[in-house]
């Protein structure tokens, strides 16, 4: 997969960016606030079409003296060439695909695919239970495009499930439907997560071993807090109906303090990841070298999985990981760059230096929403 060509008009302090990367490494430099991680945001948001920066609304996105973004791609994959647009205003985002309008983002969603990799990663491990089912379901979203609308859809129901425990007087047969639909898609997530879990464990745990001298093992596991007694994941992939029935069970025992609460208590919006170094809770005893470690695995081993067992590679959107990562684990991080047979990356820095690598690459300065292209 690779983004040919890009364009922005307006998009943040991006007023007019036309740049043609390189098939392999893109360093993007310049000072603090100049527009670096705007260029990867463009990058991401012609992909996932929200931003990965929290609470921003469409006017943010938009420059403050622009009515309107325009953020344009040329991408390529396999043989197939394919031009995404999307037009951000006040009012919403218009998405085009090949000229024409998408009305039904499950017809989008898959065309570009991006792994990012930032500062605020760290939180993966060290921040709320969100954070880690982001992550999940990020990585879940780049191996099947259509999580990207089960998920919408799931999150459609609980709203309006939410909605109807909070009025006064219940509609029992409104809840039933609601209830039918619940578990119709948090099943779906469910089990995309499950199996997700289970092919990602071997790769990140070969993965931290590979960037973490000692021999420690690195795992991680689907956490259902809504449930009494054990979970067994390998039963809940293979056993059909299990998790239907799981939810349907639960939603039962939850009834009455749902009514009292006014909102559901059970479902994967509620589910978490628990890392563990030799059977130890991260959270709770890792030191900040293994955290880092342990979260850099967590990304390569993302990337890994899908090359694996998807065979494509996504494109890459490195942000100022050298300001995150010790020295050692910047090595590990560019080996493994270095290593990979294709996939295209960006890479963000202030210092030109940090970067270990030479060849295979075009340099891109950017200095006040613009950016030239240097050639050393
Ligand atoms: N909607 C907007 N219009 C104009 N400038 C914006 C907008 N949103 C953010 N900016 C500016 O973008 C700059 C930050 O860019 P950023 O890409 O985060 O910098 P860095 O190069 O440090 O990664 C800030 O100066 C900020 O004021
Ligand atoms: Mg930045």
């Amino acid at each position: 997969m690779l983004l040919e060509a890009l364009r922005l008009r307006d998009f943040r302090n991006l007023r007019g960016i036309d740049i043609e990367p390189h098939s392999r490494f893109n360093l993007l430099t310049g000072a603090n606030g100049q527009g670096k991680t705007n260029l990867l945001e463009g990058i991401y948001l012609l992909s996932a079409v929200k931003s990965f920066r929290q609470k921003t609304t469409n006017r943010n996105l938009i420059n403050f003296e622009g009515e309107q973004a325009i953020l344009e791609a040329r991408i390529r994959r396999g043989g197939h060439v394919r031009k995404v647009r999307i037009e951000i205003s006040e009012g919403g985002k218009k998405v085009y695909l090949n000229g024409e309008s998408v009305r039904n983002l499950s017809d989008f969603f898959g065309t570009l695919n991006v792994v990012i990799f930032g500062p605020e990663d760290i939180g993966i491990l060290k921040g709320s239970p969100s954070r880690r089912r982001h992550f999940i379901d990020r990585a879940i979203f780049n191996a099947h495009p259509a999580y990207g609308t089960e998920s919408m859809h799931y999150d459609d129901v609980l709203k309006n499930r939410n909605a109807l425990l909070k009025t006064p007087r219940l509609d029992e047969s409104l809840l039933a439907v609601y209830d039918d639909q619940f578990i119709e898609w948090g099943t779906k997530i469910l089990r995309r997560r499950l199996d997700f879990i289970e092919h990602f464990r071997p790769v990140l745990r070969r993965t931290f071993r590979s960037i973490f001298s000692a021999d420690l093992e690195a795992n991680i596991a689907y956490d259902i807090s809504w449930i009494d007694g054990r979970f067994d994941e390998a039963q809940a992939l293979e056993e059909e109906g299990y998790l239907e029935a799981l939810l349907e069970h639960s939603l039962r025992a939850s009834a009455g303090g749902e009514r009292e609460r006014g909102y559901t208590l059970v479902g994967p919006h509620r589910d978490d990841l628990k890392a563990t170094l030799d059977g130890r809770d991260m959270r709770a005893f890792a030191s900040q070298g293994q955290t880092r470690a342990f979260v850099l695995a967590m990304k390569i081993a993302e990337v890994t999985h899908l090359e694996e067992r998807y065979h494509f590679a996504p494109i890459l959107l490195l942000d100022d990981v050298s300001s995150e990562l010790d020295r050692e684990r910047t090595k590990k991080l560019f080996a493994f760059l270095k290593g990979r047979a294709e996939g295209q990356v960006f890479i963000t820095t202030t210092h030109r230096d940090h970067i270990p690598l030479d060849d295979e690459l075009k340099w891109f300065e950017i200095h006040g929403g613009a950016v030239s292209t240097t050639d050393h």
